[in-house]
């Protein structure tokens, strides 16, 4: 067998992944991502943009501090003051990186930063020398590099190299780029360049075309050695490439490509589901290595050839990404021991106190539902044990509903040990639970999002319910399951409040405002 290549896998779904608009997520959440990302096996993670806020640079602290692996990446503006908050940020990571960009194509020059070419070549070396006088591993993009003229890119690239950038990145930054086109750029820059040698060339492609991964892979063939990628393909308005597609392509085709990752892809799945639950962004059925379809047969004919050969219609298997399949599992016979082994098996360990509380949850469900899979273990697990401190728990609900009378609700709600009930009315029975719960509350919650998936299938499936609620100007992700969807609906919305509950009280972080004209 010939020896493959390494191609290194940089994740930015903490920052380019997190400016998706939508998508932001919270210190305690980020930094599981980024442990679940170092246990995925990922070669850099970009922790963040340091100097846009003080939440932003404390997020790539901590996440610098606690990931031991992986290398930790902050992204600065070729301008001292980003370039140190970036040092300082990462400076406690066993492998630190800093991240320097600067466009250099026309349009950017000429219109958003109106700097001349000469200019922007000195710029360009003034920052990674800079840089690298205080981290040694420094990446440098030339943001914009595939609209950016070709000669003035390699000149670009040559300084940069010299002054001591080890990645040079070449961005697609809009994702206008065709595959052929892009992996001619990648063989240009590897002939063009004298010195590219002393770099590893690097791939950053947005999928405004929906090209972002066929762009990537195609620059692969050509020659770079590490993607930069987001987890479920999150990012900047179309998003940029979809990590799981990247590694599963290059493993599935290594007879193609030969090269590969340092990936460990069981893990692809658990990571996927928890990018989902942070963000709220529900992950489509048909998305490719992730989606819920993504490995179920439909077709009589497929499933007749994969239970003769899987290799009929499946190029993966589906556990060679963490996908469990829908297996039945468990019934109301199981004890606790049978639940705690199963859970164990999807990844999932818990404390006795959450274990409990699982375990009471897969009982009553076991009363409403005739089959249990693994996904209702995990919804129920998502929705039941999150980390957040329960101040308000749902005790009962009556709901009146119909096509002609206005909906009312009866909400009790329990905190502190005591019971608060209330009454509403609102345009649907959903709306009505709302205001119950901000009347007892009273907390003032806009509903920005809702969204409701089944997890299994059937009638007695349970239903995944999400929103995005804004509470005084804090947005905030709440998730709740039930066989039931209006009780499912609440569970979500009481997740949401609790979650502003506790971060109300948690002290203040004062966001530090920069100008974001030169924002990626
Ligand atoms: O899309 C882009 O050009 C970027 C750079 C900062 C790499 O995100
Ligand atoms: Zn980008």
């Amino acid at each position: 067998m010939s020896k493959q290549d390494r191609v290194l896998i940089f994740d930015t779904t903490l920052r380019d992944g997190e400016q998706a608009p939508g998508a932001s997520m919270n210190q305690r959440e980020k930094l599981e991502v980024a442990l679940a990302l170092e246990r995925l096996g990922v070669d850099i993670i970009e922790a963040g943009f340091p100097v846009i806020s003080k939440g932003d640079f404390e997020s790539v602290q901590i996440v610098a501090k606690k990931v031991k692996t992986s290398t930790v990446a902050g992204l600065a503006r070729a301008v001292r003051k980003d370039i140190d908050a970036a040092a300082e940020a990462v400076k406690g990571a066993k492998r630190p990186r800093i991240h320097v960009f600067l466009a250099t194509s026309k349009i950017h020059l000429e219109h958003k930063l109106r700097k001349t070419p000469d200019e922007i070549v000195q710029m360009a070396v003034d920052a990674v020398t800079y840089a690298r006088d205080k981290i040694d591993d420094i990446e440098f993009s030339p943001e914009d590099a595939s609209r950016s003229d070709k000669t003035f890119l390699y000149r670009v690239l040559e300084a940069v190299i010299k002054a001591g950038a080890r990645t040079v990145n070449i961005p697609d930054t809009v994702g206008y780029a065709m595959p052929e086109q892009y992996a001619k750029l990648i063989t240009d820059i590897r002939s063009n360049v004298p010195n590219i040698n002393k770099a590893i060339i690097s791939v950053h492609c947005h999928n405004d075309l929906g090209l972002a991964v066929a762009n990537s892979l195609a620059a692969v063939k050509s020659g770079a050695r590490q993607v930069e990628c987001t987890i479920n393909g999150i990012g900047e308005r179309a998003g940029n490439a979809a990590m799981e597609e990247i590694v599963m392509a290059l493993r599935t085709r290594s007879d193609y490509f030969g090269a590969m990752t340092g990936i460990n892809t069981p893990e692809i799945s658990r990571v996927s589901r928890m990018v989902s639950k942070y963000t709220g962004f529900v992950i489509a059925p048909n998305k490719a290595i992730v989606g819920g379809n993504a490995f179920r047969h439909e077709s009589g004919i497929h499933q007749d050839g994969v239970l003769k050969e899987p290799t009929t219609y499946e190029i993966i298997r589906p556990e060679d990404v963490g996908f469990t399949g829908t297996g039945l599992v468990l019934g109301k016979h199981s004890g606790r021991a049978g639940l705690k082994d199963r859970l164990k098996r999807l990844g999932i360990e818990l404390s006795e106190q959450e274990m409990l509380r699982a375990f009471d949850r897969f009982k009553d469900l076991c009363d409403k539902k005739k089959e249990v899979f693994d996904e209702d273990l995990v919804a129920i697990v998502e929705d039941e044990v999150q980390e957040v401190k329960d101040i308000w728990i749902l005790d009962s609900l009556t709901v009146t509903s119909g096509t002609k009378i206005v909906p009312d609700v009866t909400m009790r709600l329990k905190s502190g040990g005591k019971v608060h009930t209330k009454k509403a009315t609102g345009d649907g029975p959903i709306d009505a639970c709302y205001v119950a719960i901000d009347k007892i509350t009273g907390l003032k919650g806009k509903l920005l999002n809702y969204s409701i998936q089944s997890v299994t299938e059937g009638q007695d499936a349970m239903g995944e319910v999400r929103v995005r609620v804004n509470f005084n100007g804090q947005k905030v992700i709440g998730i709740g399951a039930s066989t039931d969807v209006i009780e499912a609906s609440v569970k979500a919305y009481l997740n949401a409040v609790n979650k502003a509950c506790v971060a109300a009280t948690a002290k203040k972080s004062k966001t530090k405002k920069i100008d974001f004209g030169l924002q990626p």
